[in-house]
């Protein structure tokens, strides 16, 4: 385990939802964090009460669906703080559209969100973890990465391709002590995506995002002797971790 305090995290979907607690979490436990998002006023206004916090981060306003600006706010963010200790993908969309309906526009929208940018951040990353020989890379996974769901037409692809582009880049990364791996929420989430898709059946045991925040913080500080190619639970370690905090 590495000492997460002063040491960069690069976060995406920062501006709200569980990627805006995750970036609360990262800059309690002393990261530098540089944030991205589509949102460019609620990710400028976390921003704000970071900083008034103290804390050192930077706002990166980018449409993760464009891999070629993907890769540009990762060179900003590499110019600005150097090589990062974490790349967390977090950002997605869910559009719930059956076969009959969906475009092949907005298909490739949301598996460019999902999988696209999890490729160009990953690609343009990955050279400057090699070189220092550390690193740690987490996908946001989903029950949908394992399961079909009815007019996920995107979205399911998407999940299971980025445990495949996990599985594959966990392979390679382990003799440059890159750890990589995904977490899935372990429970619902209340965020804004889950109040657009979600019935009062599946909110059942629905938690705030705030509570799987720990389990990222724990993850950036992981290197791939300790685990790489696993499917994390963020809520358990979450709770595992608070309990052990006492
Ligand atoms: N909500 C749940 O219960 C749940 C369950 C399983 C998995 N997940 C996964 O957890 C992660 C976070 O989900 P959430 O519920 O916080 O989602 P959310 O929709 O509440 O937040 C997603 C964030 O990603 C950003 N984003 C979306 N499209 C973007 C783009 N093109 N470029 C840059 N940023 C973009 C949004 O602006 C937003 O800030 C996602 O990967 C999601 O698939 C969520």
């Amino acid at each position: 385990m590495i000492d997460i305090n002063g040491k960069v995290a690069f976060l995406t979907g920062a501006a709200e939802g569980l990627g805006r607690e995750i970036a609360r979490e990262l800059v309690a436990g002393g990261m530098r964090v540089a944030m991205v998002d589509v949102q460019g006023e609620k990710l400028t206004a976390l921003a704000e009460e970071l900083r008034a916090d103290g804390a050192d981060v930077l706002p990166l306003v980018v449409d993760l669906a464009d891999p070629v600006a993907a890769a540009d706010a990762v060179e900003l963010a590499l110019a600005h703080y150097g090589t990062p200790r974490v790349l967390i993908h977090n950002a997605a969309v869910l559009k719930e559209v059956s076969m009959l309906d969906v475009t092949f526009e907005d298909w490739r929208r949301e598996v460019d969100i999902i999988l696209g940018a999890a490729y160009a951040l990953t690609k343009t990353v990955w050279p400057h973890m090699v070189q220092a020989r550390d690193g740690s890379i987490v996908f946001l996974s989903s029950g949908s990465a394992l399961f079909g769901f009815v007019k996920e037409t995107a979205y399911t692809p998407g999940k299971h391709a980025q445990e495949g582009l996990m599985k594959v880049l966990a392979l390679e990364g382990k003799e440059h002590n890159i750890a990589v791996n995904t977490t899935s929420t372990g429970r619902p989430i209340d965020t804004p995506m889950s109040d657009s898709h979600y019935t009062e059946e599946m909110r059942i045991g629905i938690v705030p995002p705030s509570r799987l925040a720990p389990a990222f913080a724990f993850l950036a500080g992981i290197d791939a002797d300790f685990a790489t190619g696993q499917r994390f639970n963020a809520y358990q370690l979450s709770e595992a971790i608070r309990v052990t905090r006492g």
